[in-house]
């Protein structure tokens, strides 16, 4: 049987993740978290001091990745190291792009994307920044999540320090914005693409997403 496939986009501080786990559970799927996969890579190349764009690759081509897909359940190793909670340290973020700006490394982890999906029973929610379009685009339900930039800072500074007071919020500000303008030179999660359909989360809370993004696959499943 093939899975069925929830491919979903967006950018940092959206709130796909919560959304996509919450979703894989209330429908017993799995759950993909393709950013903890180039988090991990480039936890490694970090520590093995690799940055060179070819040493890149032949890093990502020779590491052992196992990640969970058990929405209640996060794991992720690379070559045998736990590194489920090093991954979302901040720093990580700030040099992710050491992997994920590198065309042949993306293409590596996407056909390890593409075997996780194919295993997945009986379905999958997969996030990210190229589901909707690179990695699954022949998914039923694909949808891109977006949400004023004031909205997602202050999602991400609470989640990241539990309170969105000015500080955080200026350095999250600072954080976000700096990413996602990197990551828009190689992924594309700002427009929605032909058939993707666009989920506006700026005026809505998580369980009003959550019960959005069941209705779509309700829809077209
Ligand atoms: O979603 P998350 O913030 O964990 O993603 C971390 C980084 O991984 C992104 O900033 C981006 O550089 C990269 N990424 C990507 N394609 C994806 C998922 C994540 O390039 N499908």
């Amino acid at each position: 049987m093939t899975a069925t496939v929830i491919a979903i986009d967006g950018p940092s501080g959206v709130g796909k993740s919560s959304v996509s786990k919450e979703t894989a559970r209330r429908l017993g799927f799995g759950y993909l978290d393709t950013g903890a996969m180039y988090r991990a890579m480039a936890w490694l190349a970090h520590q093995r001091g690799v940055g060179d764009p070819g040493d890149v690759v032949e890093l990502v081509r020779g590491a052992e990745l196992e990640i969970s897909t058990d929405p209640d359940a996060f794991a992720i190793e690379v070559d045998g190291i736990d590194v489920t909670d090093d991954i979302r340290d901040p720093e990580v973020a700030q040099f992710v792009q050491t992997v994920s700006a590198v065309p042949e490394a993306r293409s590596e982890l996407i056909e390890r994307q593409r075997e996780i999906i194919a295993a997945a029973s009986p379905g999958i929610v997969v996030e990210g920044r190229d589901i909707t379009t690179v990695v699954a685009p022949q998914a039923p339900v694909r949808i891109l999540m977006t949400a004023d930039e004031a909205v997602r800072i202050a999602r991400r500074a609470a989640e990241l320090h539990g309170a969105a007071d000015a500080a955080h919020v200026d350095s999250t500000r600072a954080q976000i914005s700096d990413r996602d303008a990197r990551d828009a030179q190689t992924t594309n999660f700002t427009t929605a693409a032909d058939g993707v359909v666009t989920l506006d989360t700026t005026h809505i809370g998580f369980d009003e997403s959550v019960a959005a993004v069941l209705e779509l696959i309700g829809d077209r499943t």
